[in-house]
């Protein structure tokens, strides 16, 4: 409950009182942290000990209802050759799709909204990230279909994400009101049947689709729950880190004057003056320039993301570190916990702030953070380590940069109510923290 109630203070006391590496009893496990990010790559060297793939076929059963088939292995190695889709060149392709969505999103919707118009803003990040995440992924949905499919698919995935932590701790899905009819909804709506509504997906959707069926057989409802599966991945994180950097954003004006710089320099260099209607026309290349509107965005996901990588000990061993040697015992868990890196004061200089241009030196990237006098090779890991890293990283960064760059650049924007918002800490270890409150906001079109 303490862990719960203040994450780090927790840990932090624990680190004094016992070093970098410790073992805590937590909910009825045992979980050795690491703390030392020097220590990290222990991971790496231990990784035929130290297995992932428990945690990620628990994931796949407990919270998705995925059938683990016993060539399982060939299928998951087949699944991540396709992540290659989205990332790399592959993500100019993605860019220009999502960026069709994106035109057509505003200009349609929001650039209507003329006078002031009040909302809550998790509320708007949900239904904004939503919709041009689904799309781009997935495809466009007809016109006359699109609210409604669209609203049911997004409000039935957040009243799932809701219950999303308790799906992993081992409560049964019975106690968890109507989870279970919830889900096989979704699993339904996302099989190829109802997908042929929708015109226009991606490369990795196909290319799933393909290898599913050749491991499942056709119209098998396991391929809908992987699709399912990485509609959830693709949103879950992103929702609420878009959230985190409006909030910051309108909460700091020294850093809304330095991102209105930097993107009206981009924009009239490229030769797309405001003011001549909407329409958003960038390369992956252009946006990777914004170094300001990265750095607000890496500052955000310092300041909320709490993922740890998480490893399954596979049999007795002694895990030798820099600093001594620590037993590790079959069936237990070993985590790394970037949160106390992230809040680092040797590291960050007072961590508990936003400050928008941490992660960037003389207009370039920042990249050079030191510990102890060395330079650290992971400062900042909000999207795991290793192997295991989040394959959808630059999609969710190059989105949601696009997204604060189009919000900025077309509306004035004012938060509204005088109050802090905080992390609720309900997702400690995964992902991202959701707010403890939703906060209302205004927009309006500036032209
Ligand atoms: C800011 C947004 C995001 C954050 C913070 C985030 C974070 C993470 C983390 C921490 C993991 C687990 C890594 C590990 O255990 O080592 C993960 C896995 C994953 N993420 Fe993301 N993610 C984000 C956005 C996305 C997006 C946009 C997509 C897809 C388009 C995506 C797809 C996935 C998938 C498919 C996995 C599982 C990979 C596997 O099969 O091993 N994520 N993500």
């Amino acid at each position: 409950m303490n862990f719960q109630k203040d994450p780090l203070g927790f840990i932090r006391t624990l680190q004094k009182q016992y070093g970098d590496i410790f073992t805590v009893l937590l909910g009825g496990k045992y979980i050795t942290f690491i703390l030392d990010p020097f220590q990290y790559q222990l991971l790496h060297k231990y990784h035929k000990k130290l297995s992932f793939q428990k945690l990620s076929q628990k994931i796949a059963v407990q919270v998705f209802s995925i059938k683990i088939l016993e060539n399982y292995e060939d299928l998951n190695d087949e699944l991540h050759g396709v992540y290659q889709f989205i990332q790399g060149k592959s993500l100019d392709l993605v860019l220009e799709n999502m960026l069709q969505h994106v035109n057509q999103m505003f200009e349609s919707q929001l650039l209507k909204t003329t006078s002031w118009n009040t909302t809550q803003m998790l509320t708007f990040c949900c239904s904004i990230v939503f919709e041009i995440t689904f799309t781009t992924i997935y495809g466009k949905v007809p016109t006359d279909d699109r609210k409604n499919f669209i609203n049911e698919l997004r409000d039935n995935m957040l009243k799932f994400d809701d219950k999303f932590p308790y799906l992993l701790s081992d409560i049964p899905i019975e106690l968890l009101q109507n989870v279970r009819s919830l889900r096989e909804k979704l699993i339904k709506c996302m099989m190829l049947d109802e997908l042929a509504k929708v015109s226009g997906s991606s490369e990795i959707v196909q290319k799933r689709q393909d290898i599913l069926e050749k491991y499942y057989g056709l119209k098998d409802l396991n391929i809908g729950a992987h699709h399912f599966a990485l509609l959830w991945a693709s949103i879950a994180n992103s929702i609420p880190v878009m959230f985190w950097a409006m909030y910051y954003v309108l909460r700091h004006p020294e850093a809304m004057e330095a991102l209105h710089d930097e993107i009206d320099h981009l924009l009239q260099s490229t030769g797309q003056k405001k003011g001549s209607g909407f329409f958003i026309h960038l390369t992956r290349e252009q946006l990777d320039s914004l170094v300001c509107l990265e750095s607000v965005i890496l500052e955000t996901l310092r300041l909320c993301s709490y993922s740890s990588a998480i490893r399954f000990v596979e049999e007795d061993f002694v895990l030798s570190s820099e600093t001594g040697d620590c037993c590790l015992r079959k069936g237990d868990m070993v985590a790394i916990f970037p949160p106390a890196i992230h809040s680092d004061p040797e590291v960050f200089e007072a961590p508990e702030e936003f400050r928008f241009d941490r992660f960037m030196e003389d207009s370039k990237k920042k990249t050079s953070f030191y510990k102890r006098g060395k330079k650290l090779k992971f400062y900042l890991i909000p999207f795991g380590i290793g192997a295991t890293k989040c394959p959808g990283r630059f999609l969710a960064i190059m989105e949601i940069k696009l997204l604060l760059l189009v919000l900025l650049t077309y509306f004035d924007l004012q938060i509204i109510e005088n109050k802090s918002v905080k992390l609720n800490y309900t997702r400690l270890f995964f992902g991202i923290q959701h707010p403890n409150s939703d906060i209302l906001f205004r927009y309006k079109a500036k032209f």
